[in-house]
């Protein structure tokens, strides 16, 4: 017999018939009814067993977390709370779980407590939910490109370059760390290494996007990226996956508005595919939220916070506009920015960005043409000399979700800005090679995926959005 997944058996109800199921016990009351799950959706099967079909032995092996297969009736359930459930005629135990040892016991748990359970944690309730909307982003992110004229482009992970030249690259080398060899002058002689030069894992697949993007016109990449920041916030890993679009002919106004379709589309996807697990995430925010006093509750519930992304527009302010709209304010009554802003050239902070959307605001922002200062060096210079054709898109609770940039296309002026930031000319010729050979405009941004999944689901902290966090000091699994 095949088994079936309960969330089909729920949705088909096929009263009278003999089923077969597969799953996970969360629950085992007086000897009798298991709540099982296999993680198709969060409702739970109730089964029930027939005592006198079941001896001791059988039943002693029954417990939170063992796997079974389970076959009977589906019948009408008479108790409260399901509509359905099996009379069981069969029960085979694939696994037991040792109720002395098993760590996902039935009760609340903290996510801190979890995260150190990271191999078990998706068993639980919150975290199958989460986990099946971030599946269901990366689906409506490639459908949503696919269907828009985009090819899949997959970027390489070990690369020879430092595509945001900030330098927070992991390495990638076969030579023994101890002993490395060493050239004429002492330091480490690369060209023993494997690729016979430095390399590392890439932080953003933008630069060989940039290539393909100059060939098949729209591409995007969705892999993942590597940054040996030491940013231990709720919004950083060291490990994540980033969605970059790059589209050949799109000057930087062009690819705000695909940044907004796109964010809006991906939204509204989850909220029309996702809803159970949605208002399982909401209810769970809600009850976090009555912990907290009053002014530091979120004046949204999480649909609804969703369902304001999907209809409103975003604001597109420059800058400039947003400095002065910083210099002239406090965060609240009593209390300054931790990092005043008295200058124009200044880099953003989080808290900065927060009170833009937060506060000021109050929607999503798309903030363009920064200071080419504290940007990366292969963004457009504007005619004014000064500030770039960047982009970054800032939303309510998470800050920066979206970096991008209109890319210089002028060969001289990018060999310049190479040139004043002492990156190696050389290392570049491929990219340079791009301006050289029937160059032109063309666009792109990065989106954390893990951003967006915190975003969609609610949850606080990006360690709880991803299977395996990677971040400094913590490489357990
Ligand atoms: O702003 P970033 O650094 O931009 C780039 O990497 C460009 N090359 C993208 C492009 O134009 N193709 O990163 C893009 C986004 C950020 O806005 C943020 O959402 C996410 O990637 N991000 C991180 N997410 C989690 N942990 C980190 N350490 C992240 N660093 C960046
Ligand atoms: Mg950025």
């Amino acid at each position: 017999m095949k088994s079936t997944a309960i969330k089909e058996l729920l949705a088909k109800q096929p009263i009278g018939e003999t089923v077969e199921v597969n799953g996970w016990v969360k629950t085992f009351r007086s000897n009798r009814f298991i709540a099982l799950n296999d993680g198709s959706t969060l409702q739970n099967l109730q089964c029930v067993l027939d005592f006198e079909k079941f001896d001791e032995s059988l039943l002693k092996q029954i417990s939170t977390g063992a796997a079974l297969k389970i076959t009977g009736k589906l019948v009408e359930s008479q108790g409260r709370g399901q509509s359905v459930e099996i009379q069981s005629d069969d029960v085979f135990v694939h696994g037991t779980a040792d109720p002395e040892t098993y760590p996902i016991q039935p009760k609340k748990h903290s996510l801190e407590f979890l995260r150190e359970k990271a191999h078990l944690r998706v068993r639980t309730s919150t975290f199958s939910a989460v986990m099946r909307v971030r599946s269901a982003l990366a689906f409506a992110i490639h459908s949503y490109f696919q269907q828009n004229g985009f090819y899949y482009m997959h970027a390489p992970i070990i690369t020879g370059s430092d595509a945001e030249g900030a330098g927070e690259m992991f390495r990638v080398t076969t030579l023994d760390p101890k002993s490395p060899p060493v050239d004429e002058k002492g330091e480490v002689d690369y060209s023993q290494d494997f690729f016979a030069k430095e390399t590392n894992l890439t932080v953003s697949g933008q630069l060989e996007a940039e290539t393909y993007a100059m060939g098949l016109g729209k591409v995007y990449t969705f892999g993942p990226a590597f940054r040996a920041e030491n940013s231990n916030t709720s919004r950083h890993l060291a490990e994540f996956w980033m969605i970059e679009p790059e589209m050949a002919f799109y000057d930087l106004d062009a690819s705000m508005d695909l940044a907004e379709d796109f964010i809006k589309q991906v939204i509204s996807y989850v909220l029309e595919n996702c809803q159970e697990d949605l208002a399982f995430l909401e209810k769970r925010l809600l009850d976090e939220e009555k912990s907290k006093p009053q002014n530091e509750r979120s004046d949204m519930a999480l649909i609804e916070k969703l369902k304001f992304i999907v209809d409103n527009n975003f604001k597109r302010v420059t800058y400039t506009e947003a400095i002065d709209i910083l210099k002239n304010s406090k965060p609240n009554k009593k209390k300054k920015f931790q990092f005043p802003i008295n200058e124009w050239g200044a880099d953003l902070q989080s808290e900065h960005e927060r009170f833009l959307v937060e506060k000021h605001f109050k929607c999503p922002v798309i903030l363009f043409d920064y200071p080419a200062s504290i940007k990366a060096f292969y963004m457009r210079l504007n005619e004014d000399g000064k500030t770039v054709r960047a982009m970054d898109v800032l939303f309510p609770g998470i800050g920066e979700l979206v970096g991008g940039s209109q890319r210089e296309e002028r060969l001289d002026v990018l060999q310049q800005k190479i040139k004043e930031l002492d990156i190696d000319e050389k290392e570049l010729w491929w990219y340079l090679d791009l301006r050289r050979f029937g160059t032109a405009i063309h666009s792109g941004f990065g989106l954390g995926f893990e951003r967006l999944v915190q975003f969609a689901t609610g949850m606080g902290n990006i360690r709880d959005v991803i299977p395996y966090p990677r971040s400094p000091q913590n490489a357990e699994f």
